[in-house]
């Protein structure tokens, strides 16, 4: 598929400049409280769209940092050009570039790099989903008592964050192995996808940060949802992602906490 094709070839292009910038010197500023954006990010959108543009000049591009077409596009492309931007600016390599493909709403193929480790998680609608070429399936746990459960911390520090903590501590009641937050939630799904995360939550994450990795998770066999259960919009939501037998028992306690 010619989408896949120019996808993987962005999120390299998007790749390099990270590295370029990764543990170098770079500008950094404050989009809101405690959340950053560096000239890595901004510069690897710019050279990812220009793949993109060059591939499919028709289509409709929402970037995080400088691209903002409607979701609703026919044809849209939606980029993290720095998924982890937290991460990257102290030196730590777990930061990736996501890239989904959508038409009409709904995720045809999509690709999640991590450059620094040279990670590269792909799938397709309906043909699977693969992680450095091997394709990728979500645990068989059974039950939360088997399972590491990743999560998220959006950037408000009040009630959302109080939510969040609210919910770790219910899911440690369930005995699960541990918690983690990595700070990349494209790699967090990938790592759903990959069996690795039994769960994986976050009460509101961008539709760049969840683009691709949602195919992953359900090519891998997975499910992703909101944290109340519902179909995933692709706009500012909740998301839940999990191997789906664990679906119902990890929403039961995120959608309690729910602000
Ligand atoms: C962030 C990361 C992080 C998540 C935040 C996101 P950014 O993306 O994915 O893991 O917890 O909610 O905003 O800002 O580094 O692209
Ligand atoms: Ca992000
Ligand atoms: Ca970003």
């Amino acid at each position: 598929m010619k989408q896949l094709e120019v996808a993987q070839h962005a999120a390299q292009v998007g790749g390099v400049v990270l590295s370029k910038y990764f543990r170098q010197s770079f500008d950094v500023r404050m989009k809101q409280a405690c959340d950053l954006v560096t000239t890595a990010d901004v510069e690897a959108e710019h050279a990812i769209a220009a793949v993109i543009r060059a591939a499919f000049p028709d289509d409709a591009i929402l970037g995080e940092e400088s691209y903002s077409s409607d979701a609703s596009a026919e044809r849209l492309w939606v980029v993290d050009p720095l998924d982890g931007t937290t991460n990257f600016a102290h030196g730590i390599p777990h930061f990736a570039v996501s890239i989904g493909y959508y038409e009409a709403g709904e995720p045809v193929c999509g690709v999640v790099l991590n450059p620094a480790r040279n990670d590269v998680y792909h799938a397709v609608r309906g043909e699977g989903a693969f992680g450095n070429g091997e394709r990728l399936h979500v645990a068989d746990h059974q039950a939360l008592s088997e399972s590491l459960v990743g999560v998220g911390f959006y950037y408000d520090r009040v009630a959302m964050m109080r939510a969040t903590l609210d919910s770790i501590a219910d899911l440690f009641g369930q005995q699960i192995h541990g918690i983690r937050r990595f700070g990349t939630a494209s790699l967090d799904l990938a790592q759903v996808a990959s069996g690795m995360f039994g769960a994986f939550f976050e009460y509101e994450l961008s539709p760049w940060d969840f683009a691709a990795g949602r195919l992953l998770v359900e090519e891998a066999g997975g499910r992703i949802t909101t944290c109340r259960g519902e179909p995933l919009p692709l706009a500012k939501t909740s998301v839940l992602a999990s191997n789906g037998i664990l679906h119902d028992s990890v929403q039961s306690i995120v959608e309690r906490h729910l602000v």
